[in-house]
C-alpha cells in the first residue's frame, strides 16, 4: 500500500527537452491515479522560490503528450544555487502543503535537488533524467534525447542533398554542451563520413587523410559531424582545417536550437510516461534524494551524485562501425 504523505508539486529546470510534457503528464496522473494531490511550479526552481504554484488536475494536462517544450515553463535558477534560495523554496512548499518535489532536468537540476533533499530531510525529492545530451550516468536514456538525434538527423538529410548536388563536404555542427552522444549517435545514423566528440582527441591530420582518400575514391561529397563540445576547436575550426587539407569545397551547418524542439517521438514519450510514473511511485514507497533512470528497458534509482559521479562513456563501437562503414 502506497504511504501518501501528502501533495506532490512538479517543476521543470534547466534546457527545455522534447518529452517534458509527457513526463509532466504522466506525474500529474499517476499521482492523482494514487489518490494524491499534484501541483504544478512554473519556470523551475526561480518559479518555486517565487511561489508560482498551481493545483494540477487530469485535464491540466490535456493534449501535451505530442507537444515539444514544457506547458509549465522551465528556467535556469542563480538564487537555487544558493542555500538561501533553497531555504525560501522549501518555505513555499511548506506553505502550500507540499511534502514532495519531482524534478525534471539534467544534472544542474539534480545538484540543485540534492542539496533541497539534503538540507530538508522531511520533504521527498526526486528527479526524472531530462535532458537532450544524454549525459546523465545512471540511465540509458534521458527524455529529449531520442528527438533531438531525429531532428538532427532529419536535418542532415536534408543537408546531404544539396552537399552532394554541389560536391561539397559539410561540417555540421549538433548540440552537446560536454557530450557528444547526440553527434556519434546521429552521425551512425546519416551515415556520416567522420565525427568529432569531446569525450576523445581526434588525429586531425589522419581524418583529414581519410577524407581526402575518400574522394580519391570517388565520394564527391561529405559529411563530419561535430558535437557542440568539441575541445579541438569549434565547426568554423575543423571546416577551415578541412579545406586546406582534404581538396573538398567546405561548408558549415550550425543546427542549434532546432534540436530542443519538435514533435517527441514515440520513445520519448514512452521513457516520459514510464520515469514520470515511477518518480511518483518512488516518492509513495518513501524514498528521497534519487532520481529515477531507464536501464536494460527497467526503471532503476540512484542517489542523485550518481548522475554526476562518473561521466557517462560514448560508446567505442559506433565509432568503429562509423568509421568502417564511412569507406
Ligand atoms: O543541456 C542541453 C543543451 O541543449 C546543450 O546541448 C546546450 O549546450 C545547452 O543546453 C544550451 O543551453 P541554453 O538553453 O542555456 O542556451
Amino acid at each position: 500500500m502506497p504511504d501518501n504523505s501528502g501533495p506532490i508539486a512538479v517543476l521543470c529546470s534547466g534546457g527545455d527537452s522534447c518529452g517534458m510534457n509527457a513526463c509532466v503528464r504522466s506525474v500529474v496522473r499517476t499521482a492523482l491515479f494514487h489518490g494524491v494531490e499534484i501541483y504544478g511550479v512554473e519556470r523551475g526552481y526561480a518559479g518555486l522560490i517565487n511561489g508560482a504554484i498551481e493545483r494540477l488536475s487530469a485535464r491540466s494536462v490535456s493534449g501535451i503528450i505530442n507537444r515539444g517544450g514544457t506547458v509549465i515553463r522551465s528556467a535556469r535558477s542563480a538564487d537555487f544555487v544558493e542555500r538561501g534560495g533553497r531555504v525560501r523554496a522549501a518555505e513555499q512548499l511548506a506553505g502550500h502543503g507540499i511534502a514532495s518535489l519531482v524534478v525534471l532536468g539534467g544534472d544542474g537540476s539534480f545538484h540543485g535537488a540534492h542539496f533541497l533533499a539534503l538540507e530538508h530531510p522531511s520533504l521527498r525529492v526526486v528527479g526524472v533524467p531530462c535532458t537532450i545530451d544524454n549525459d546523465i550516468n545512471g540511465t540509458d536514456l534521458t527524455i529529449g534525447y531520442d528527438t533531438a538525434v531525429n531532428v538532427a538527423m532529419s536535418a542532415i538529410d536534408k543537408i546531404r542533398d544539396t552537399a552532394s548536388s554541389h560536391d561539397r563536404l559539410f561540417v555540421v555542427e549538433v548540440m552537446g554542451r560536454h557530450a557528444g552522444h547526440i553527434a556519434l549517435e546521429v552521425a551512425v545514423a546519416s551515415g556520416a563520413e567522420e565525427v568529432f566528440l569531446p569525450e576523445t582527441t581526434e588525429d586531425l591530420d589522419a581524418i583529414a587523410a581519410r577524407l581526402s582518400e575518400g574522394r580519391r575514391n570517388g565520394k564527391t561529397s561529405s559529411i563530419v559531424v561535430v558535437a557542440e563540445g568539441e575541445t579541438q576547436g569549434n565547426a568554423h575550426d575543423i571546416a577551415a582545417f578541412l579545406q586546406n587539407t582534404t581538396g573538398f569545397e567546405v561548408r558549415v551547418s550550425i543546427l542549434g536550437y532546432i534540436q530542443r524542439g519538435g514533435i517527441p517521438t514515440a520513445t520519448d514519450r514512452v521513457v516520459a510516461s514510464r520515469m514520470g510514473a515511477a518518480a511518483v511511485e518512488v516518492i509513495l514507497d518513501g524514498q528521497s534524494g534519487v532520481y529515477v533512470g531507464i536501464e536494460n528497458d527497467r526503471i532503476t534509482t540512484h542517489p542523485f551524485p550518481f548522475a554526476w559521479e562518473a561521466k557517462k562513456a560514448v560508446d567505442p563501437d559506433r565509432v568503429r562501425v562509423l568509421r568502417m562503414l564511412a569507406i
